[in-house]
């Protein structure tokens, strides 16, 4: 019997808490085999391997995407948050959702903590969000994790487009002016269990510590992967458009995480571990 049920578990970070968790202890479920949206086989998958804990990493996470579909977003990222967190709650199971620093407008001067009011300013933000209230309604055994520009083994992200685009010889134009917390699916899944282990359901900021430029972000990742004399020209948001509007600044405080003892460390030292660990 799995004691975890981790949802889009071939994503991100589904696959870094597979990894992290025991064999026996763990069970899971990814599109193509089983859909959030569908309620009924939702509630079959879990009802099935009885889990104490669900983590619900499963989310449509184009951002951009989102922006040109939002009823898709909605569909997955809320009703597909409402089947999980009310199937969870049928069969006694604590939940843990993963939410995302788009909640917050980026309009304040410094990182948001969890007090800090929520205003998203797209699709996904605000499916994202939706996603939080639900899970908290159906399930008041949630732990709410929030973290940002997650990267990871195996994903279509951020650092891994930047190395791509340096190794094609492609011009790197990176904008300066959105900054946040990169983090470390690794990281994030060690945060993940320990919050479930040692720290009272509620509201928890988790990323990387410190926060940065996408810009500055990029430099790094080439700096750190022996990609030095790459150049990149910073560019601002406006010469970089998109459908979304991204959120300016959303340096996330994770000082409560801290507190509570989750395993957190400065974005540019993950960052050096996960690219110290990537094959060339
Ligand atoms: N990535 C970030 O920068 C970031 C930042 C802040 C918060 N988050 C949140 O962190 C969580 C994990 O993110 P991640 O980067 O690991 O995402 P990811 O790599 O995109 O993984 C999400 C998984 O969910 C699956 N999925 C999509 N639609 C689904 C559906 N209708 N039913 C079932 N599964 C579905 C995806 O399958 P397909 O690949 O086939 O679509 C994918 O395997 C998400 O909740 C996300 O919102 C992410």
């Amino acid at each position: 019997m799995a004691r975890w049920f981790v949802t889009g578990i071939r994503g991100q970070l589904g696959a870094a808490l597979a990894r992290r968790l025991p064999g026996g202890e763990v069970a899971g479920a990814d599109l193509p085999e089983l859909d959030v949206r569908d309620a009924a086989a939702v509630r079959e998958a879990i009802g099935r391997e009885r889990p104490s804990v669900v983590v619900h990493c499963a989310a449509m996470t184009d951002v951009d995407g989102c922006a040109r579909n939002p009823s898709l977003a909605c569909a997955i990222n809320a009703g597909g948050t409402e089947n999980v967190a009310g199937a969870a709650a049928e069969s006694g199971a604590d939940l843990v959702y993963v939410g995302t620093n788009e909640v917050f407008d980026g309009e304040k001067d410094g990182p948001y903590s969890e007090t800090d009011a929520v205003a998203p300013v797209n699709a996904y933000g605000r499916s994202k969000l939706d996603g939080e209230e639900i899970a908290i309604r159906l399930q008041p055994r949630s732990w709410i994790v929030r973290t940002a520009w997650l990267y990871g083994a195996g994903g279509r992200n951020f650092v891994h487009r930047i190395l791509e685009a340096a190794d094609s010889g492609r011009a790197l134009r990176v904008v300066a002016d959105e900054t946040s917390s990169p983090t470390w699916t690794e990281d994030l899944a060690a945060a993940i269990l320990h919050f479930v282990a040692r720290t009272p359901h509620g509201v928890y900021h988790a990323a990387g510590l410190g926060g940065c430029s996408r810009f500055e972000m990029a430099r790094a990742a080439l700096d750190l992967s022996g990609r030095a004399g790459v150049p990149i020209e910073p560019i601002t948001s406006a010469d970089w458009p998109r459908a979304s509007r991204p959120p300016r600044r959303t340096v996330l405080d994770c000082s409560k995480a801290l507190a509570a003892g989750a395993p957190l460390r400065p974005w540019r030292e993950a960052l050096a571990a996960f690219l110290g660990e990537r094959r060339p």
